[in-house]
């Protein structure tokens, strides 16, 4: 893990004194982040990791938000919306930058990536300058979720670029989340920082990378790979399927 701080950001803070009891200031783990004074990022990649409801997504939007991005994804000049539901978080995080800016970004989220493809093809067909060359010549919505996405950060993605990235494992095979892996190693190298929300420990192994928990209580602790909760079930459950499933179903 790097010990360096993140190039394009270094920390986010919550400003105090704001919650109404409701969602998004009730979780824990916004709760623990207005508390702790704030969570430094350091250089390269930093994996959020925790249950399902832990809040990833929830930070990870509002990081986006505060940065600039378009809520539901894209670069900082998306602009579209389908839906109202950004979280109020966005607006109340205040994150400390690097003297540099990012050469170029992007903010994914598994769930609305469909919506990414739609204002991709419409930036394309409003005409101006054309931007599926940069997405690898193809619209996203004549590929798989998968390759799609492999062409993004393929093709899209490049040097010295501000990632933020909800479950990009969720269209992605083992052998293409090896090669997510092997494209982050390569951009990291090249100046990259990345925030992802992940529960593959394939994505997870990516050397160097720093791996936050977020645990029950919200807190976030850094983990080493092979403390990492989704690492420590997969291998658990790989080990014995038969045992762990006994376990699971009660089958006696
Ligand atoms: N728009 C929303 N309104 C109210 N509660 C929400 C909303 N989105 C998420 N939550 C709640 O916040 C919690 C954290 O959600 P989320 O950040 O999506 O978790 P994670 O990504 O870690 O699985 C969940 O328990 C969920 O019920
Ligand atoms: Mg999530």
């Amino acid at each position: 893990m790097s010990s360096a701080p993140g190039r394009f950001i270094r920390q986010i803070r919550l400003v105090p004194g704001f919650d109404d009891g409701r969602y998004p200031f009730d979780l824990p783990a916004v709760r623990h982040l207005a508390r702790s004074g704030g969570l430094g990022l350091p250089a390269g990649a930093t994996f959020l990791v925790g249950e399902n409801g832990a809040g990833k997504s929830t930070l990870i939007e509002g990081v986006a938000v505060a940065a600039g991005f378009n809520p539901e994804g894209g670069s900082r000049n998306f602009r579209f919306a389908t839906r109202a539901t950004k979280s109020a978080l966005g607006d109340h995080l205040v994150l400390t930058r690097g003297v540099e800016r990012p050469r170029t970004d992007f903010f994914l989220r598994a769930e609305s990536y469909y919506n990414v493809a739609s204002e991709i093809e419409r930036l394309d067909a409003a005409g101006g300058r054309p931007v599926m060359p940069a997405y690898g010549g193809v619209s996203p919505h004549e590929r798989s979720h998968g390759e799609s996405f492999l062409d993004l950060v393929t093709h899209r993605f490049g040097p010295a670029g501000l990632y933020l990235l909800d479950e990009p494992e969720a269209a992605l095979s083992v052998q293409s989340c090896l090669a997510l892996l092997a494209r982050m190693h390569e951009l990291v190298d090249q100046g990259s920082q990345f925030l992802i929300a992940t529960h593959s420990p394939v994505l997870l192994a990516l050397p160097g990378a720093t791996i936050l928990e977020i645990t029950g209580e919200g807190t976030m602790e850094q983990v080493d790979f092979d403390r990492a909760l989704p690492v420590r079930l997969t291998r658990d459950f790989l080990r014995a399927p038969g045992r762990f499933l006994k376990h699971l179903l009660d089958t006696g």
